[in-house]
């Protein structure tokens, strides 16, 4: 495959991956991924930023050598994971004279999760510059989105801004830059969501950084290139911002339809009240799906029904990962339904238990939901919509 040339000598080599359908064994892919390299040609010396996920190490050397690629000076590691370093040591064996150039924490993990040898490894600082001949390379290191060794380069004089995993998608294509529609959009969304949302005030910073910076184009590390940065920073501003939406979410998981009939009523009532709500079956719904739903609802309700004595084992999955994404959720609650007893709120609390939400008095009910029971609802309801208001959501 000929690299496509992206602006004055620098080209992108890197691969798409159309056959993944998950990653991190966790969210399931609806576009596959890409795994972005990109080569920089300067007038003395040659750099490639980021590698290859290990598995499709092969065809991205083959391409190296079919792009007449036959000398590399530098090898950037902007983030030690496999999927963007994993190729170190094949290029190492390929490229002898290369160096890899990165931070400090970078280089720890990359010596310890690909064995990289010490002596083959320059160490940058924040803001360190490395010539090229009439291309110059500088590092911005950026902890924290997502990686502790995350950083960004910044290829200064076309203003090229490569900036790891982060404003990333995972989205396959064939034009390498962004067409900038909802496609893309909704891939970076759930990216956002399931990778970038634990660490929502550095992504906020950061996102102000490169506003400041103005570069001409964005390349990340998956997905395509934002020829028009604005794009993706001004999702990430809205994504990142402090208020939640006027939006309800409300996973739920319903053995007997007891508590999918409570979610429901909720969802029904809150609709008419002017509130927006996303209903989510846990057990046949997509993990990206209800993570999107994180980013923006101000409200969470969990429907649960008892098993045993506790909680469903699908609603204690979904309240670990809330709790493990951090969204920016103000409110939080619990319905449900058991037979014949336990406690079904109690160990979902404490999942929930690193969110700074306030809590609304829960509505358990043994067996169907009877008049008794939809009269705390409605209360439950009424509590929602006042919180919301009180924001002026609503
Ligand atoms: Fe943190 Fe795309 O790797």
């Amino acid at each position: 495959m000929k690299f496509r040339e992206i602006k004055n000598n620098v080209f992108y080599c890197g691969l798409n991956d159309r056959d993944r359908r998950i990653f991190d064994e966790l969210i399931p892919l609806e576009h596959g991924t890409t795994y972005n390299s990109y080569l920089v040609k300067g007038s003395e010396k040659v750099a490639i930023i980021d590698t290859m996920y290990p598995p499709k190490a092969e065809e991205y050397l083959e391409n190296l050598d079919e792009n007449g690629i036959t000398h590399v000076d530098y090898i950037i590691a902007n983030h030690g994971e496999q999927d963007h370093s994993g190729t170190i040591p094949k290029l190492l064996e390929k490229y002898p004279e290369a160096m890899v150039v990165t931070n400090a924490i970078c280089k720890g993990n990359i010596m310890e999760m690909l064995l990289v040898p010490e002596e083959k490894i320059m160490v940058v600082k924040n803001n360190d510059e490395l010539s090229l001949g009439d291309k110059t390379l500088r590092f911005i290191l950026a902890p924290g989105v997502h990686w502790p060794d995350t950083m960004f380069t910044h290829i200064v004089e076309d203003n090229l801004l490569c900036t790891c995993d982060f404003l990333g998608a995972h989205y396959t294509f064939e034009d390498i830059f962004c067409p900038d529609n909802c496609e893309v959009e909704h891939s970076a969304k759930r990216y956002y969501a399931e990778i970038m949302m634990p660490f929502r005030n550095l992504c906020k910073k950061y996102t102000k950084q490169i506003q400041e910076m103005k570069p001409d184009m964005i390349l990340p590390s998956h997905g395509p290139i934002y020829k028009n940065p604005d794009f993706i920073l001004n999702l990430y501003e809205d994504w990142t911002a402090d208020e939640g939406k006027n939006l309800v979410l409300l996973p739920y998981v319903s053995m007997y339809n007891s508590t999918e009939e409570m979610i429901d009523y909720i969802s029904q009532k809150l609709i008419e009240k002017g509130v927006k709500t996303q209903v989510f079956d846990i057990v046949t719904g997509d993990l990206g799906d209800l993570a999107m739903g994180l980013v923006d609802a101000t409200t969470i309700v969990l429907g649960s029904s008892m098993v045993l004595a506790g909680p469903h084992p699908m609603a204690v999955n979904v309240a670990y990962l809330a709790n493990i994404l951090k969204p920016k959720a103000k409110f939080a609650t619990f319905v449900g339904s058991y037979g014949w007893g336990g406690n079904l709120f109690g160990m979902l609390s404490q999942m929930l238990s690193g969110l700074k939400v306030d809590a609304i008095e829960p509505v358990l009910v043994k067996g169907k939901p009877k008049k008794e029971d939809f009269e705390k609802l409605d209360i439950l309801i009424d509590e929602i919509y006042n919180r919301h208001k009180s924001l002026n959501l609503v």
